[in-house]
C-alpha cells in the first residue's frame, strides 16, 4: 500500500490540510482567507485549533520574540528553528515559512537550497519572499524546484533601508502601476499567493481583482482576499504603539503583568508553594526527619 495514496481532497493526514489549492479555492469562492504569525509551538497549537487558515512563520520572529530592531539581522538558523517548533503544532493550518534578509539575495542557487531547507528540514509547506518584478525569475525557479512561493509586496520590512523608513507604499501614480505590475508579473511567475502590505485600500482592491491569485492583506484593507497579522500585535505583546491597521483582540501584556506579580508576591509572603502543592516522605518515614530539610531531594 503507498503512503501518498491520491484522495479526492489531495490530503494524506487525518485532519484535512489546507493546500495551496485550498486557498485558490477560497478566493474562487469569495470565502475570506484568514491568516496569523506564531513562532512557537504553544501559539502555533492554539492559532491552529482557531482555525485559522495559514500560519506565517514570519521573520518579523525578529522583533516580536527575539527583540531585534529589524527583520533584517534573522537568520536561516533562527528561521529554521522557529519554522520547526511551528510544525510540531499545526495540523490544519498552510504552513508558510519567512525566507530571512541575505537567503535568497545572493544567487538562485542559493536561494533554492535555503528554501528546500525549510520545506525537507522544518514542514513548510510554502516560503515567502519579498520584493516585486525583479524576484520573479527567482520566484519561478524556487517553484520549478517543487517549492510553493508566497510573494510580498507593498510595504517589504527587509527593504527598510532602500525605503527610508517603514512607510506606505503606492501612493503615487508611478508607484500604483509598479504594483500592478508587480502582482502580474509574480502571479506568471508561480507564485501561489501574494502578500499585500502597507498600501492603500484601492490599490489593494484593484491588485485582488487583476490577479487570480489569492492576495493577503496587512494594513491593506478590507478587500484583499485574506487578511494576515502579527501574533503579538492582537494581544498588546509589542511593548510598543500599535499600528494604524492593528487590532488588539486581548491584551495579554496586563494579564501577564498581573499574573508575574501576584506570583512575586506568593514567594515572598511564602504562601507558594502551599503544602498541596509539595511531595511528602512516604507516611512511615515522616516521623523519622526533620520537616524542612533543605537536602531532602524526593521525587514522586
Ligand atoms: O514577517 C512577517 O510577519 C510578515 C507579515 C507581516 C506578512 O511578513
Amino acid at each position: 500500500m503507498s503512503l501518498t495514496q491520491p484522495s479526492d481532497s489531495g490530503s494524506t493526514s487525518p485532519v484535512s490540510r489546507v493546500t495551496a489549492q485550498t486557498l485558490l479555492d477560497m478566493k474562487r469562492s469569495s470565502q475570506p482567507i484568514s491568516a496569523l504569525t506564531a513562532y512557537d509551538y504553544p501559539t502555533a497549537r492554539l492559532v491552529d485549533q482557531a482555525g485559522i487558515d495559514l500560519i506565517l512563520v514570519g521573520d518579523s520572529v525578529g522583533n516580536a520574540v527575539l527583540g531585534y530592531d529589524t527583520t533584517l539581522p534573522v537568520t536561516m538558523d533562527e528561521m529554521l528553528h522557529h519554522t520547526r517548533a511551528v510544525a510540531r503544532g499545526v495540523q490544519r493550518a498552510f504552513l508558510v515559512a519567512d525566507m530571512p534578509f541575505g537567503s535568497y539575495h545572493a544567487s538562485t542557487s542559493d536561494a533554492i537550497r535555503n528554501a528546500t531547507r525549510f520545506l525537507k528540514e522544518a514542514a513548510a509547506q510554502a516560503v515567502k519572499i519579498e520584493g516585486g518584478q525583479r524576484r520573479a525569475t527567482l520566484i519561478q525557479s524556487i517553484t520549478e524546484a517543487e517549492i510553493p512561493v508566497v510573494a510580498h509586496i507593498g510595504l517589504t520590512p527587509q527593504s527598510v533601508h532602500r525605503m527610508s523608513g517603514y512607510r506606505v507604499q503606492g501612493r503615487t501614480t508611478d508607484a500604483i502601476e509598479t504594483l500592478y505590475a508587480d502582482a502580474l508579473a509574480l502571479e506568471a511567475a508561480g507564485a501561489i499567493a501574494i502578500v499585500l502590505e502597507g498600501i492603500p485600500r484601492e490599490v489593494a482592491a484593484e491588485i485582488t481583482i487583476r490577479v487570480t491569485i489569492p492576495t493577503i492583506g496587512i494594513g491593506a484593507g478590507p478587500d484583499c482576499d485574506g487578511q494576515i497579522l502579527v501574533f503579538h500585535d492582537l494581544f498588546n505583546l509589542t511593548f510598543a504603539p500599535p499600528a494604524k491597521f492593528t487590532r488588539r483582540y486581548a491584551d495579554a501584556s496586563t494579564f501577564f503583568a498581573s499574573a508575574l506579580e501576584q506570583y512575586r508576591d506568593d514567594i515572598t509572603a511564602r504562601t507558594f508553594p502551599s503544602d498541596a502543592e509539595s511531595y511528602h516522605l512516604p507516611r512511615e518515614l515522616r516521623g523519622s526527619q526533620h520537616p524542612a530539610s533543605p537536602h531532602l531531594t524526593v521525587k514522586a
